[in-house]
């Protein structure tokens, strides 16, 4: 069997146009500016149009990272979507967007991961490339954690965003391409963030829409408490595969979840605030979408080099987490 190595050929990605602020929020929930920016970092946040859904976002994050990789949706192999904000509980989200892009009769299916979603993404995708199956694969990570955004509760409703990243992996034809790439999860704690209802537990009824059981309940704090240290953990685990330290990293794309979250994490890695890529204060928490979109945007504005090795570090609901790092 061939083993070869896979690289992240380009990227895209997508925000909607519409900006909630948190002067906005001021006037929807019992909440501050001041509370949001010192407790969170983020100041404001893009939600999806009301007939925009995940494979929309999806599709346009998709036609930029093609664009950029120089080739037509026909010569992709498979396309994964993970997002936790599918358009429907199923068909999957990337059947749909297969059909959009106008690719060919590709095996294409959802993975379900939260905000470790890009990263278990390309982490399976890139098997596939590694082993010699397919040369050409898609992963886009596409929320619109919006429609599952209870607007009323300050507890979620100031974190969360929409937003979509797309990644095209090929084999790697130099020394570029991904190093190692860590995932665990533990489903423990499944009950610390979630959506009560819609799927086979809890089927939606009049009363579980009374009940607002089917908007994303979250215990902030038990996962604030577990996220620095499970983050630290997934990224020790891709630097010894490589036989590193953090010495050796150039630039750190972590999840965008809490300012503080990222802060701690890069004080424990020693890693400096500026080799560490932070778009939380204009894009919210995305879910998936997050570490795909910053990816996009730090190569954009210049801050990825050629030869650079990128860390890579999420955690999110399942509980799930990872690593990954590439060297660019
Ligand atoms: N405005 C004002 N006050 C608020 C708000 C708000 N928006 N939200 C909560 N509070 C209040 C609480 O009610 C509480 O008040 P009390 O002490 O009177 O009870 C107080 O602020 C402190 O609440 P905590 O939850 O302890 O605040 P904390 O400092 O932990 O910050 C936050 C909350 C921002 C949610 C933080 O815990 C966090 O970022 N957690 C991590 C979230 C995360 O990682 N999510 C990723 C996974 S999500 C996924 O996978 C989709």
């Amino acid at each position: 069997m061939k083993h070869r190595k896979t690289k992240i050929v380009s990227t895209g990605s997508y925000i909607p146009e519409t900006i909630i602020s948190n002067l906005d929020l001021e006037k929807m929930v019992d909440t501050s500016d001041e509370w949001i920016s010192t407790r969170t970092g983020i100041k404001k946040r893009h939600i999806a149009h009301e007939k925009e859904a995940a494979s929309d976002l999806a599709y346009q994050a998709s036609i930029k990272a093609l664009k950029k990789a120089g080739i037509s949706a026909k010569e992709l192999d498979m396309i994964i979507v993970t997002t936790i904000t599918p358009d429907m509980l199923f068909p999957a989200t990337a059947c749909v967007l297969q059909h959009m892009l106008g690719a060919k009769k590709i095996p294409a299916f959802d993975v379900e991961a939260a905000c470790s979603g890009f990263i278990y993404g390309v982490s399976i995708a890139s098997q596939f490339i590694s082993n010699g199956t397919y040369e050409t694969i898609l992963v886009v990570a596409s929320e619109t954690l919006s429609k599952i955004t209870d607007w009323e509760d300050r507890n979620t409703c100031v974190i969360f965003a929409d937003g979509a990243g797309a990644g095209v992996l090929r084999p790697s034809e130099d020394e570029s391409g991904i190093i190692s790439i860590y995932l665990g999860a533990d489903g423990e704690g499944a009950d610390i963030v979630g959506v009560p209802a819609g799927g086979s537990r809890m089927p939606a009824s009049i009363k579980t829409v009374e009940e607002r059981q089917h908007y994303m309940k979250m215990k902030g704090n038990e996962l604030f408490k577990r996220a620095v240290k499970v983050m630290v953990e997934a990224a020790d685990k891709a630097i010894k595969e490589a036989g590193l330290t953090y010495k050796d990293i150039d630039f750190f794309i972590p999840h965008q979840a809490n300012i503080r979250i990222i802060q701690a994490v890069a004080k424990r890695m020693s890693i400096p605030m500026d080799k560490v890529y932070v778009n939380l204060q204009e894009c919210g928490n995305m879910s998936a979408a997050s570490i795909a979109v910053a990816l996009d945007q730090a190569i954009e504005e210049g801050k990825v080099k050629k030869g650079d090795k990128i860390l890579f570090s999420c955690f999110g609901g399942g509980l799930t987490w990872g690593s990954m790092l590439i060297k660019w």
